[in-house]
């Protein structure tokens, strides 16, 4: 067989030089004025998305943002379901829209609540930590919750005594193992687009641009783990790359969190992770999100995301435990 050229995938800085809107972005921005409603963006986003967003970020910055929404009447939320679904967790008083409902997760999916209750009845004494990529049925089931950006945080304050059970992500979980020496047992879930990134081709990359750091997500697997210089949350990349004296970066998570990184900071180049057989790689839920279908959500006022209440009030516990563990 001969050897793969996948060509790398480069990523310049914009130094502010943004095309002009369209005529849908317009649209959208003068929609989110008339319905006062905040729009909420996730870093894996399309460009023409997270230009017109009131807040760009990760799942625990975009926690945040949805809990502090009080003046907004409306939360408008692009990433995927469980995502608005916690938007509407924490501010249940407001309506939340998530422009695509089929938007879901490969890791939300791969940890359905009945099977984490029957995991919990055959193991009372489990104490469940639940990265909050699962569906809002699974976090009620839990004890805290965590996002990739304070993982480490959060299971370093779970008391010594209780033996962790880490839903559903295998990956984030040996990972948070190793961080805090605690014993872990791992729900055997994964991200399907995280684990495609290429250990092979992710040398040849440090080959093609030796001096550029090595930025991973904690979905990856522990091949690549092990090639990073950091391995941390989309909006560490950010920070680490704001703050490092290097030019150059290889950025192993989904592709479009290079648009973010170009659009924020300049004078610096982006390399995206490369898995076996592209040069990107990128979430296809994420991806069903589109600018049209953004518009037309907030012109129509749907699909919103409803719950039910004690559903709600179950799922808030432990998610309201981790966004006060999380500022400790
Ligand atoms: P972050 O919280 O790091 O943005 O990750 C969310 C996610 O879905 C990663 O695949
Ligand atoms: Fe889920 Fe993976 Fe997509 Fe993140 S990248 S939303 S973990 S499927």
């Amino acid at each position: 067989m001969s050897e793969s050229s996948i060509q790398l995938k480069v990523f310049e800085s914009a130094n502010g030089n943004l095309p002009p809107l369209t005529p849908v972005q317009e649209e959208i921005l003068r929609l989110k004025k008339e319905r006062k409603a905040v729009l909420l963006v996730h870093n894996y986003q399309c460009a023409e998305i997270q230009r017109v967003a009131d807040f760009v970020g990760d799942s625990l910055g975009l926690s945040y943002q949805a809990e502090a929404a009080k003046d907004a009447e409306i939360i408008v939320f692009c990433g995927v379901h469980f995502m608005a679904e916690t938007a509407k967790i924490v501010n249940p008083s407001k309506k939340v829209l998530l422009p695509v409902m089929e938007a879901g997760c490969s890791l939300a999916d791969s940890c359905p609540a009945e099977e984490l209750a029957a995991y919990k009845a055959a193991h009372p004494e489990v104490y469940v930590v639940a990265y909050i990529n699962c569906s809002a049925e699974v976090k009620a089931l839990a004890d805290v919750i965590c996002t990739s950006g304070n993982a480490k945080k959060i299971v370093d304050q779970v008391p010594a005594d209780k033996e962790i059970l880490f839903v559903p992500d295998q990956n984030l979980g040996s990972w948070v193992a190793d961080q805090t020496g605690r014993k872990i047992s791992l729900w055997p879930g994964s991200c399907y687009a995280h684990v495609l990134f290429s250990v092979k081709e992710i040398e040849k990359a440090k080959k093609a641009f030796p001096k550029a750091p090595v930025l991973v997500h904690p979905e990856c697997v522990a091949g690549v783990r092990a090639l990073a210089d950091i391995v941390c949350s989309t909006e560490k990349m950010v920070d680490y790359c704001k703050n490092s004296s290097a030019d150059t970066f290889i950025i192993i998570t989904e592709t479009n969190m290079l648009e973010r990184l170009r659009n924020e900071i300049p004078n610096k180049k982006f390399v995206a992770g490369p898995t076996a057989v592209c040069a990107c790689n990128e979430c296809k839920f994420m991806k069903m999100n589109t600018a049209e279908k953004l518009r037309d959500c907030l012109r129509d006022m749907t699909p919103e995301i409803t719950m039910d209440e004690d559903l709600r009030s179950r799922a808030y516990i432990p998610l309201k435990r981790m966004l006060e563990w999380s500022k400790r």
